[in-house]
């Protein structure tokens, strides 16, 4: 099999590796007395929910030839355009495994980020149970890296990690303040991640690709738990000038994720002129969707970690989604667990049936 690499219709601009420099303390922590409750709570669950990629996803089934996921239509951001409605039904079969690829592609570029924050925060957050939970996540990371990569191969197209999602994590990994790798990366980018996730887990008709995101977004439901935890016991303490600094931070983060993720690599690669797809794209159905389970992920943790003053409260007003907060966020995590074991219990019940078929033709 070529190399995933190989398959990008165009360099990574850093070539094979990319380096970020780093600037902050290695913490230890010598008091190893219990930690919070609802710390060591969750570091408990992270262990005992570990699993394996490679038994849990039944990775021989496949993709489909003209639409990989079995996406609806209009979860194409350019269907309805004209270009796009006047190609044939190879040409639009190409559109849809590129602009798939391209997102599962985000996904595991995303993951590999993920994977880097969270065994950033083991080593620079001063609470020990922290690190211990933060452990956890490394190695669930890693999973989500492997579990995208193994969809990835069966598209047979790969794609770079994209600009903005490039320059988002650059700018939470250069910052030296501990908190800032949670708020960057357990609520804006984890944020941004559930919400893609949702929309294949949720419409994709294709078995694989629905239950490898539901499996993920399992795991990552406890991540954003907890960013919650650790930044509601330490936002209280900051001054308002600091909390300012952070809430500044969420709102460019929110524009960019709203504005900058529109796939130009995809409608470049194709020959398709990028300004109007990206125009096409921001008023779709798709596009509506996508932006309402973003902020529906992001606005009531904001709220919810005691980043709510007025710089905050004003540009979320401004941008119209002030109205998220009232999420019910404990509902939400509760119903991504639900659909995991959901996805579980189908795979059970079709095994069953193949095992009861195989018996009954060797008895
Ligand atoms: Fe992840
Ligand atoms: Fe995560």
């Amino acid at each position: 099999m070529p190399k995933l690499a190989d398959r990008y219709p165009f360099p990574a601009a850093e070539g094979s590796h990319w380096t970020v420099p780093q600037d902050f303390d290695v913490a230890f922590n010598w008091d190893y007395d219990d930690g919070r409750a609802t710390m060591m709570g969750l570091y408990r669950k992270g262990i005992e929910m570990q699993w394996d990629a490679e038994t849990r996803i039944d990775w021989t089934q496949e993709l489909d030839e003209d639409n990989p996921e079995q996406l609806p239509e209009e979860m194409l951001p350019i269907s309805g355009m004209a270009q796009y409605e006047s190609m044939s039904r190879k040409e639009k079969a190409n559109v849809r495994r590129h602009f798939q690829g391209w997102q599962i592609s985000q996904f595991m570029q995303g993951e590999q980020g993920a994977l880097i924050c969270a065994a950033k925060i083991v080593t620079q957050v001063p609470d020990i149970d922290s690190k211990f939970y933060a452990s956890t996540q490394v190695i669930d990371e890693a999973r989500h890296v492997e579990s995208y990569k193994r969809l990835l191969e069966k598209f047979g197209v790969a794609y770079p990690m994209t600009a903005p999602l490039q320059e988002l994590i650059d700018q939470v990994l250069r910052d030296s303040r501990w908190d800032m790798t949670y708020l960057g990366m357990q609520v804006v980018i984890e944020g941004l991640a559930l919400a893609a996730f949702q929309q294949i887990r949720d419409h994709a008709q294709n078995p694989l690709a629905a239950a490898v995101n539901a499996y993920v977004m399992q795991d990552e439901s406890r991540h954003v738990a907890f960013g919650r935890l650790a930044l509601r016991d330490f936002y209280p303490h900051l001054t308002q000038h600091e909390r300012d600094e952070r809430e500044e931070f969420l709102l460019e983060a929110c524009y960019l994720m709203r504005d900058r993720f529109d796939a130009v690599e995809v409608w470049k690669t194709l020959g398709l002129d990028p300004a109007k797809c990206a125009e096409h794209m921001y008023d779709s159905g798709f596009m509506e969707m996508f932006r309402s389970s973003l902020f529906t992920r992001i606005v009531p943790i904001v709220k919810d970690v005691g980043l709510w003053g007025k710089t905050i409260r004003d540009g979320y007003e401004t941008m119209g989604i002030i109205g998220f907060a009232q999420t019910d966020v404990q509902a939400l995590q509760e119903s991504d667990d639900d659909i995991a074991k959901e996805f579980d219990a189908r795979r059970g019940y079709v095994q069953s049936v193949i095992d009861r078929a195989a018996a009954l033709q060797t008895a």
